[in-house]
């Protein structure tokens, strides 16, 4: 196994609350890896410890075996570690297509906001950028709503565009934090469809925090268990699923 994402014993405080303990993870280069755990056990920090929107208090995170602790989040995407992000209020007067040609293939997704951002104009692109946004709009399904305004979508088409933002550049790691949460079962379908399709032919990895286990088991393999800021277990869904210590500590003592 060939880890493009390592976590390495690292630890992060809130105050005196210990979220993150010792915790080591790796992403296997081209798996779809998943994270489940309880509310409150440490995954979205988890992620904005990877993503570079928060330091370790000590410990190291590798990205393809150079350590990147150091990084801010703009260098990090520049390396191709990107999350995606929610449409922002201000693109939610531009339109569908507008909003990929946004992320320009040289563009750091944080600061695009603040950067290229101009109230009430979009900046000229050029057609290299137009072409690609193009492309980008047909894959993901949204080329009939691509003069939308990005406001007027529906939440699971909302979904499909941040994943689309993605594409503008050249990813090869994406965040993905519970991106199904309010989305309808055929976009579901849809957004699980172009993860898998981005996974297999343009050799993205993925890692996907996901409360949906329907879709944790349609997408993921394999899935990391976080409990208290560390990893109880990793495995194949259906050992997940079915580990004793997993379901006592996940679902409460029931059976999922
Ligand atoms: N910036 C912060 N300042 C203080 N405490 C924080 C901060 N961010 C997270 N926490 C706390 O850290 C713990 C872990 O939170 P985190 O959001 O990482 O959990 P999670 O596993 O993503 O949960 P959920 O499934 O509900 O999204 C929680 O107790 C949370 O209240
Ligand atoms: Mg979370």
């Amino acid at each position: 196994m060939t880890p493009i994402i390592e976590v390495q014993q690292v630890n992060k405080a809130f105050g005196g609350l210990r979220v993150i303990n010792d915790c080591s993870i790796q992403v296997a280069k081209g798996s779809i890896t998943g994270m489940i755990g309880p509310n409150g056990a440490g995954k979205s920090t988890l992620f904005n410890l990877i993503a570079g929107a928060l330091m370790p208090d000590s410990g190291r995170v590798l990205l393809e075996g150079e350590d990147i602790t150091a990084l801010s989040p703009d260098a990090r995407f520049h390396k191709g570690l990107l999350r995606t992000f929610q449409i922002a209020h201000e693109f939610s007067h531009m339109s569908a297509l507008e909003n990929l040609m946004m992320v320009p293939p040289d563009q750091p997704g944080e600061t695009l906001f603040t950067t290229w951002f101009k109230p009430g104009r979009v900046r000229a692109h050029d057609a290299e950028v137009r072409r690609r946004a193009l492309e980008v709009i047909d894959f993901i399904g949204l080329y009939h709503v691509r003069n939308e305004l990005a406001g007027n979508l529906s939440g699971g088409q909302k979904k499909l565009l941040e994943l689309g933002r993605t594409m503008m550049t050249d990813a090869k790691v994406v965040l993905l934090d519970e991106i199904a949460a309010g989305v309808n079962r055929t976009l579901l379908g849809d957004l699980i469809g172009n993860i898998k399709r981005l996974n297999q032919e343009m050799g993205y990895t993925f890692l996907v925090i996901e409360h949906d286990m329907d879709m944790i088991a349609q997408l993921c393999d394999p899935v990391i268990v976080l409990a208290q800021g560390s990893v109880m277990m990793e495995g194949h869904i259906d050992d997940v699923q079915n580990n004793p210590e997993v379901i006592e500590a996940y679902f409460g003592g029931s059976a999922a």
